[in-house]
């Protein structure tokens, strides 16, 4: 298996954001999806939905015969297995796309002018989901630190976290695991804030897509499951998507344990978003039931992968600080101290063909910095490596 993880599948020509945007002779590293194929267990399901033939609507929301409440357990199962975390059958709104959900929570529970927490660097489109909901964007940064290793970590300062609520604060986008940071944040990080957003009034919406991919020994704690009032006070975003490398397939789901929410969220929804799409809910089924040994493969494979690059940046780009993620396969490089002649994206693209993310679009925090996706084959890390270096000596020499 791990072999198999090596291999180069072509992508170019399926309609592929991160490969069919840049000219053939640039390594797409950007986008959040990964090189490999989902697993066996996946594909089956869908040959067999496909040989069915007919790709007809999927059953209503409020209906539950079949797949639906048979997912709905295992969701409820794996909450149970995994964090301890109780949840009902009913708490669980499925939707299609975890961006779908965070903006309908900003919808739903954020009234038009008032404000909404977020900690950039941060996915660009939490950013966004303020000025969506005619609310007011209000940041409160990470701390980027400097671990004993030379290693860029992001912290939390509670004090700044708490300052920057007011009033009007009616919602805050957690992000865990944090992306682009990389970070998992601790069971004290969540009870901080946690305690810090109930008693100030401030809901939590929880994006926790990237939750199933944590390296060795960190350990993603969802944060509704610290307690029940903590529950009652927060939107959990969860997904297979990224866990199973089937983004496209635009299947996700909510858990809200506060009624009032879940039937605000409903309204909200109701006729702006699609219904989740009648291949997602085979696959999220194949993948939740059948698909954890290939995730644990994948997962070794990512770890290896990260150690690789984050040891190759320290060999051979001493002076660029990046971070060793403890989740997400996305790794985030300072690249300032470079002392490029453009922007670090602008400057990868055109001189070494590699396509990163560019670090602005992450807040403002971002500027000079880019997102390096390494769920790779590991021949094509070790050449965009290469390309990287290459590129960098070139600049040196003038
Ligand atoms: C933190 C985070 N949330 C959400 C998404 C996208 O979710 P979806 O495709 O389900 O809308 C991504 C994709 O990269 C992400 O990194």
């Amino acid at each position: 298996m791990t072999n198999s993880l090596d291999q180069i599948i072509p992508r170019r020509g399926t309609n592929s954001l991160k490969w069919d945007t840049y000219p053939e002779d640039v390594l797409p590293l950007w986008v959040a999806d990964m090189d490999f194929r989902s697993p066996q267990a996946v594909l089956d399901a869908l040959h067999q939905a496909i040989e069915h033939g007919i790709l007809g609507y999927p059953i209503g929301l409020h209906n539950e015969p079949g797949q639906r409440a048979e997912l709905r357990q295992l969701l409820v199962e794996r909450m149970a297995r995994l964090y301890h975390w109780e949840i009902r059958p009913q708490d669980i709104v499925f939707l299609p796309g975890v961006v779908v959900g965070f903006n309908l929570a900003a919808h739903a529970l954020g009234e038009t002018g008032s404000t909404l927490l977020v900690q950039p660097p941060v996915y660009p489109p939490i950013l966004q989901a303020a000025s969506n909901a005619g609310m007011k964007r209000q940041d409160v940064p990470l701390e980027p630190r400097r671990n004993q290793q030379g290693l860029l970590h992001y912290e939390i300062d509670f004090d700044r976290f708490e300052q920057a609520i007011n009033p009007d604060t009616r919602l805050f986008i957690l992000c865990n695991p944090h992306n682009p940071s990389g970070r998992v944040f601790t069971r004290h990080e969540l009870e901080r804030m946690a305690e810090i957003c109930l008693r100030h009034r401030v809901a939590i919406c929880s994006d926790e897509i990237h939750g199933d991919l944590i390296f060795s020994p960190h350990q993603h704690i969802p944060i509704a499951s610290l307690d029940p009032e903590i529950a009652h006070n927060t939107i959990t975003l969860m997904a297979p998507s990224k866990t199973y490398n089937i983004p496209g397939l635009q299947f996700s789901f909510a858990i809200v344990p506060n009624e009032e929410w879940r039937r605000r969220l409903e309204t909200a929804s109701q006729g702006l978003t699609s219904w989740v799409n009648t291949l997602g809910w085979v696959a999220a089924l194949a993948a939740y039931r059948d698909g954890s040994e290939w995730l644990q493969e994948v997962l070794q494979y990512l770890q290896a992968n990260r150690d690789f690059l984050v040891q190759w940046v320290q060999n051979h780009l001493p002076n660029v600080p990046i971070t060793n993620p403890e989740g997400t396969y996305l790794a985030w490089l300072d690249c300032r101290p470079l002392d490029l002649p453009s922007s670090p994206y602008t400057f990868f693209l055109k001189e070494a063909r590699v396509a990163f993310n560019d670090g602005k679009a992450f807040g403002k925090e971002g500027e000079g910095f880019i997102r390096w996706n390494f769920a790779c084959p590991r021949p094509l890390l070790e050449q965009a490596c290469e390309r990287v270096a290459q590129a960098v000596t070139m600049k040196a020499a003038g």
